[in-house]
């Protein structure tokens, strides 16, 4: 059983304490957070977990065997070399650095210690991604043309990163696992009203066999929309992740050009619609317990240091216009 130790027990982490506090392969042992006013909460919600305001209290506990770091981007750095240093298996909140730079660092260093590094790429596990992947290896979609997606609400601001990093890193995370290519252009157009850190972007992606994706983010819209488009060659999806009965429907639509002599003309076909039953497991659960796998079984995490360092590389191409993040 694996002796778990989560630093950072603020919005994210509080969901992390419920999943690792309910797996029968973990103990949640410690908790610790700069805020000590979040530790009272702590003590009244996970009762006989260790408490500390100092990370080091944790990252210096050999009793601990690993860490999970659900504190803000800037510290994933320096807390997740830390606890690799000191022989912990890392858990790390997306992003997994704030530069690829640093990713490869952390990845160099699990490899070297052979240490397992997972970082929280929570949709790859959801069941409606899942579903998708399927969809899409078995050829049910055809050809794939293009993924286009809406994620937007009113705030929740980060300090220390742009919503393109925050938010358009879960369409990154998920395209990672859907697409077996990395794309050839990233391009990204974002605005900072009042911040330093973009508010609103919109990120394209081109790959070589020809699939775009689209993305568009915000934290300055009043609604919450989290939608995605994608479009094959023989079926189209929209996933609307805020739905809760028909959360993924699958088109039987095509549009197909008509050969012939002349100008071109379009077939369309209008099929039936369909909205696959999806299992109801909670992502972050499944997540958990494969992070608790992998640290019993010594296998490589689907989503490890590698899939965050390639997110990271293509965040840095895209870095907004008008933006210094
Ligand atoms: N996987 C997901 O879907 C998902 C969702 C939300 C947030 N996140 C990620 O989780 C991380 C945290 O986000 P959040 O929304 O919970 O932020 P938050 O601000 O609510 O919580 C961060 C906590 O870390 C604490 N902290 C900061 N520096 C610390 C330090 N050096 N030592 C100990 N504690 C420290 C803060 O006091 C705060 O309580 C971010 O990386 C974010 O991107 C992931």
């Amino acid at each position: 059983m694996a002796k778990i130790g989560l630093i950072g027990y603020g919005y994210w982490g509080r969901n992390l304490a419920r999943n690792f506090q309910s797996n029968p392969a973990a103990v949640l042992a410690r908790i610790c957070d700069a805020d000590p006013a979040c530790l009272v909460r702590a003590e009244a919600l996970q009762p006989g977990v260790r408490t500390t305001t100092r990370a080091e209290d944790l990252i210096e506990d050999a009793s601990l065997d690993a860490i999970v770091l659900a504190t803000p981007p800037a510290t994933h750095f320096p807390l997740g070399m830390a606890a690799l240093r000191a022989g912990k298996h890392l858990w790390v909140e997306k992003p997994i650095a704030c530069t690829s730079e640093e990713a490869g660092l952390l990845v160099e260093e699990a490899r070297r210690r052979k240490l397992v590094l997972m970082v929280d790429h929570t949709f790859v596990y959801a069941p409606v991604v899942r579903k998708i992947g399927e969809l899409i290896r078995s050829g049910n979609l055809g050809s794939l043309y293009y993924y286009d997606s809406v994620r937007t609400n009113l705030g929740r601001f980060q300090s220390d990163v742009g919503v393109l990093w925050d938010l358009a890193y879960h369409d990154l995370a998920i395209l990672d696992y859907l697409i077996d290519e990395q794309p050839s252009a990233v391009s990204a157009h974002g605005a900072a009203h009042w911040g330093t850190h973009d508010e609103v972007s919109y990120l394209s992606l081109t790959y070589p066999s020809g699939f775009h994706a689209h993305v568009h983010v915000s934290w300055l819209t009043p609604v919450k929309i989290r939608r995605v488009m994608l479009t094959g060659s023989k079926r189209m999806l929209l996933w609307d992740d805020l739905e809760n009965t028909r959360k993924l429907e699958i088109y039987d639509h095509t549009i197909e050009p008509e050969s012939g002599a002349g100008q071109l003309r379009i077939n369309y076909r209008s099929g039936e619609i369909h909205s696959p039953w999806l299992d109801v497991s909670e992502p972050l659960q499944n997540a958990v317990s494969h992070f608790l796998e992998c640290i019993e079984t010594g296998a490589q995490p689907l989503t490890g240091g590698e899939a965050g360092l390639r997110v990271t590389r293509i965040l840095e191409r895209a870095q907004p216009v008008g933006n210094s993040q």
